[in-house]
């Protein structure tokens, strides 16, 4: 009897400081729960990369260390379009894109990046952040995929390597590299280019080599991948504002409780507001640094602008015939 009281109270002893360890570790970060990629083709420096790690941290904040979101900056998990076609099936978990190829997937996209659609900036922020950019963001059924929020990518504009661009003449015969998207690529003949679709990764060597003529793009984006140096010439004609996207793969998304969603959904549009802010600053200083460097930059005067815009007005009706509505009220809302 006396050897089993002993045996209890042993017993008891180690409960206890069994119970008195776990106290202890609880003062110590929880073991994740999850371990998420999130795909980011951009330098580790750019506005969205930056968008990605305060998403990131946010959402590791906000779980209390559950959930760990690891960002893979600079294209290593592939070019946009791989990394989506990855999402569709959960090999990637999170990413952020460009609406260009993101349309290929979900073509109703394609409407929010039609040239010359905004007035400016304000414009696109004010149909993205109201109930049209939210109809958008809950369109996504039957892709995979889950939209999260929008990030700024400012507008983009066209440069070349041989010559500079000033009148709409000039693009005739010119090889321009696109995003890998067919509207794009609808944009280039509608004015008289020849289209070149690529990854974002290969355009600098293609400039180089002269596989292509030129290529268009924001500010950031020309001066982040030193574009500039094999690509002098840069026109600013604000043809298209492209946004961009933060995904989640919906095979992640199905993985989630609906508490971690919320939080997710939240932080992710945090992460926008701090991207977007980012974004004005890194439009400017790139554009100071690209002119420094001596290049040229073109400033495509009004009525040359208009003629550009003219030359693309029959892409509304090849590409957004079924859209019309919507197209509509997109541009009531720059009135
Ligand atoms: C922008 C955008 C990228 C995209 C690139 C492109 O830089 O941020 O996500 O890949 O345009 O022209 O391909």
């Amino acid at each position: 009897m006396k050897i089993k009281t002993a045996a209890l109270f042993v017993f008891a002893m180690v409960i206890l400081a069994a119970c008195g360890g776990r106290k202890e570790d609880q003062t110590k970060a929880v073991d994740p729960e999850y371990v998420f990629t999130y795909a980011e083709n951009q330098a580790e420096d750019y506005p969205t990369t930056q968008g990605a790690y305060k998403f990131a941290e946010l959402v590791e904040e906000k779980t209390g260390g559950r959930i760990v979101i690891s960002v893979n900056a600079q294209g290593v998990l592939g070019d946009e379009k791989t990394v989506i076609e990855q999402m569709q099936f959960g090999g990637v978990d999170f990413a952020r894109v460009s609406l260009s190829p993101l349309a290929e997937f979900v073509p109703r996209l394609n409407v929010l990046q039609m040239p010359y659609l905004y007035t400016g900036r304000e414009h696109m922020w004010k149909v993205l952040d109201g109930e049209i950019g939210d109809d958008f963001l809950n369109s996504f059924d039957g892709s995979d995929l889950v939209a999260l929020s929008w990030y700024d990518a400012g507008a983009r504009n066209f440069y070349s390597s041989t010559k500079p661009i000033t009148k709409l003449e000039d693009m005739k015969g010119m090889k321009i590299r696109v995003q890998e998207s067919e509207l794009m690529v609808g944009m280039m003949e509608a004015l008289g280019a020849t289209a070149v679709p690529m990854a974002y990764d290969k355009v600098y060597s293609a400039l180089q080599t002269g596989i292509i003529d030129g290529a268009e793009n924001n500010w950031p984006s020309y001066e982040s991948t030193a574009h500039y140096e094999v690509a002098k010439y840069y026109t600013i004609d604000e043809h298209t504002r492209v946004p961009e996207l933060q995904l989640v793969s919906q095979a992640t998304w199905e993985k989630l409780k609906q508490e971690d969603r919320d939080i997710i959904r939240e932080c992710a549009q945090e992460s926008s507001r701090y991207e977007r802010k980012l974004w004005e600053e890194r439009e400017r200083t790139s554009e100071e640094k690209v002119r420094a460097t001596g290049c040229q930059v073109v400033e495509l005067p009004p009525e040359e602008k208009a003629r550009f815009q003219e030359a693309v007005t029959s892409m509304y009706g090849k590409y957004c015939a079924e859209y019309v509505d919507v197209i509509d009220a997109i541009v009531a809302e720059g009135k």
